[in-house]
């Protein structure tokens, strides 16, 4: 069927090294944290230059917890959304204090963390400890509301709902890491924001958003 379809379609199409990212194929929890907290507001670009200074200036989360206030927020500098870095360092020095220095290992454990929603718990979960959690963010919104042809808008609560549900029920659960990269490589490098390569998209003979000529028109979106 056509989730059957999805599921197959998109592993098939992902091959880890077209998209080289440094912290791809790494499982060492805090590493993908640190990149996930980074590349919340930040796109990947921009994004790596500064994950690469804080692993090195912090190769461990107890670095990074000894680490002063002022220095943290100076190697943050030009990232903005500066809560991210005071919520990167309180949750170090948590881990270093309350957890004995071991990044948590569970999914409740993880998303208790200062700054990690419930998108940044699942990547770190299936990245780090390959627990099956899908992630779900605007990336996911978009390729999911196409690809099924979804009208629900995505910010309503019936919408989250729906797509969360979908997410989760497509997440090849023997592989969770692979299929969230998969999904989240396959929004920013194919199923576009703006003109999508659905002519070189390995899903296009099942999507329903092609085949009805609503590629713009999704995903929907109740409030601007
Ligand atoms: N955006 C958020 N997390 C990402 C990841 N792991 N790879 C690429 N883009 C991302
Ligand atoms: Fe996205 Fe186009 Fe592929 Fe459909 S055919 S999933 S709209 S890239």
């Amino acid at each position: 069927d056509q989730q059957h379809f999805f599921q197959r379609g998109l592993i098939a199409w992902y091959q880890p090294e077209d998209r080289p990212l440094p912290w791809k194929g790494i499982q060492d929890p805090y590493h993908i944290w640190l990149s996930e907290i980074i590349l919340q507001q930040t796109r990947v670009e921009q994004g790596m230059n500064y994950y690469l200074r804080f692993v090195e200036a912090y190769p461990s989360i107890r670095d990074l917890a000894a680490a002063p206030d002022d220095e943290v927020m100076k190697l943050w500098e030009g990232l903005g959304y500066y809560s991210r870095a005071r919520n990167l360092l309180a949750a170090a020095r948590y881990v270093t204090t309350e957890l004995g220095g071991v990044f948590p290992t569970t999914y409740t454990g993880i998303l208790a963390l200062k700054g990690v929603g419930a998108y940044t718990a699942a990547a770190i979960a299936s990245f780090a400890f390959n627990l099956p959690h899908a992630v779900v963010d605007g990336n996911v919104f978009r390729v999911l509301a196409r690809f099924f042809g979804i009208s629900t808008p995505q910010d309503s609560t019936a919408g989250k709902k729906e797509f969360t549900q979908l997410a989760e029920s497509l997440l090849q659960r023997d592989q969770p890491a692979l299929y969230n990269q998969a999904i989240m490589d396959f929004g920013a490098t194919v199923c576009l924001p703006r003109n999508p390569k659905c002519g070189q998209c390995p899903l296009r003979t099942e999507c329903v958003a092609l085949r009805d000529k609503r590629i713009t028109e999704l995903p929907v979106k109740s409030k601007k």
